[in-house]
């Protein structure tokens, strides 16, 4: 196996969110205990786990960091983008997803981290509102967001840059005519056109700069033709959409076992109660939207009722979000599987997950960002599908359908590590130790 030509990850990396809310203020708090050694890097794949190369007898498992060069956690800075002028120490304290001893600890570090106005439109994100805009037309506003990305580039001195979307979930809507080429896109920003969303117009922005952009949301962003075209000629790695965190992460983990047993699914109800930020703009039914269709896309394609119709044609799926301010970040997921095994006798499995959403996403966000980062370095350009394991609606080339098993996405996305540095890929065949 060649090794593809990876850059070094040498210099600093600046880590851009637009969104200074629950998750971008927990992943830098935890960012900077960690650099401080107060905390661990718990969830985080980049950092924590180790991958395995060759055979099971030759015990050469070293971990992901010292295998792939990846940013150190002490080269990153951040910047971020919000509504609200609060800074992000402010923002965390609002969030109330840390304990504010654990802040106390990194208080003028997360000071320093403070909102660049906003691009924002509440035809696209209706429950909220704050001061921290900027104006003009949206062609300007791509402009001004492209300056705040040099100008951190050069008041940093940094090396590279990623931007992973932790803002707000725009309502949905679907491709429209403007969002099919470059040039339509362009021309779009200029005339303000209705169907151009401020997220789109930071990817715009961070794919024009040579910048990665990664999309925490469900809302379209990058998915369109126009952006994906920008991205390739370019040379950015895009991802997306939506992080997989609590309760579309057991889906998919629970999903295939029941497919590998061929157990059937005669329905599966979901709904999850949750008090943050998040959660109110989620009450608005075009946000909610977004986030449905992206909870539910996981089921259907694992289940495949077209190829399994005995077991899955009929299956009932309902996801439900309910905003109850109460909870916080404390969402809890409730899980209904009505299933059916030998000869359909029923049985039914619950699953209770009282998490912490913001927990759950943190790592998720400095993965992304060193992934992503790493990507560019090799060269990689447009869709990331390795990088699936992250997110509840993968983004994917157009002749493929999405993989949303977690074991297939987690192999997938070390044998595409192994497959950077020249490794043998790992196959899990094994018949060699019998020969
Ligand atoms: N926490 C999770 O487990 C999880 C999982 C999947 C996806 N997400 C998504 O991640 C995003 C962030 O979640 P959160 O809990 O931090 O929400 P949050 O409400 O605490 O933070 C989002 C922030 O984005 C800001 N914002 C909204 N529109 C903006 C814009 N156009 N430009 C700049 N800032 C903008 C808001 O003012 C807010 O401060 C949401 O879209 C959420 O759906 C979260």
């Amino acid at each position: 196996m060649t090794k593809v030509k990876i850059k070094p990850a040498t210099g600093k990396l600046g880590i851009l969110t637009p969104g200074l809310g629950a998750v971008s203020t927990t992943f830098m708090a935890g960012v900077f205990r960690i650099r401080k050694g107060l905390s661990k890097p718990f969830g985080s794949v980049t950092q924590m786990q180790t991958i395995r190369l060759g055979g099971r007898d030759k015990s050469r498992s070293p971990l992901i960091r010292d295998f792939v060069p990846l940013a150190d956690l002490r080269d990153i800075e951040f910047a971020a983008w919000d509504i609200f002028d609060d800074n992000a120490y402010e923002a965390a304290v609002k969030a109330g997803v840390l304990d504010v001893r654990d802040l106390a600890d990194v208080r003028g570090e997360m000071e320093k981290v403070k909102p660049l106005k906003a691009v924002f439109d509440q035809k696209f994100i209706h429950n909220i509102d704050g001061p921290n805009k900027k104006k003009g037309s949206k062609w300007e506003m791509a402009q001004e967001v492209r300056e705040d990305i040099r100008n951190f580039r050069k008041a940093k001195k940094l090396d590279r840059m990623v931007v992973v979307w932790c803002g707000s979930t725009e309502v949905y809507i679907e491709q429209h005519p403007v969002h099919e080429t470059i040039e339509s896109f362009e021309n779009g920003l200029k005339n303000n056109d209705e169907w151009i969303s401020p997220s789109m117009i930071y990817a715009y922005a961070s794919i024009m700069e040579g910048v990665p952009y990664a999309n925490g949301a469900p809302h379209l962003t990058t998915d369109i033709p126009a952006l994906d075209e920008l991205a390739r000629q370019k040379g950015v790695p895009i991802s997306g959409k939506d992080f997989k965190t609590g309760q579309t992460l057991m889906k998919t983990v629970i999903a295939p076992a029941l497919k590998a047993r061929m157990l059937g699914v005669r329905g599966w109800f979901s709904t999850n109660i949750l008090g943050n930020r998040d959660g109110l703009v989620l009450d608005d039914p075009g946000s909610f939207k977004s986030k449905e269709i992206s909870k539910k896309s996981a089921l259907e394609f694992i289940f495949q009722p077209d190829m399994y119709p005995d077991l899955y044609k009929d299956t009932y799926h309902k996801v439900r979000i309910n905003y109850y301010p109460p909870k916080g970040d404390d969402k809890e997921g409730w899980d209904n599987i009505d299933i059916f095994g030998w000869m359909g006798y029923p049985m039914q499995l619950k699953v209770n997950f009282l998490c912490k959403d913001s927990i759950l996403a943190a790592p998720i966000v400095l993965d992304l960002a060193l992934f992503s980062d790493l990507a560019q370095r090799a060269g990689m350009k447009g869709i990331q599908e390795w990088l699936s394991f992250y997110f509840k609606a993968p983004m994917h080339a157009p002749q493929v359908h999405p993989e949303h098993d977690l074991f297939i996405q987690h192999t997938k996305l070390k044998n595409t590590l192994r497959h950077m540095m020249g490794e043998e890929l790992i196959t899990h065949l094994g018949l060699e130790y019998y020969e």
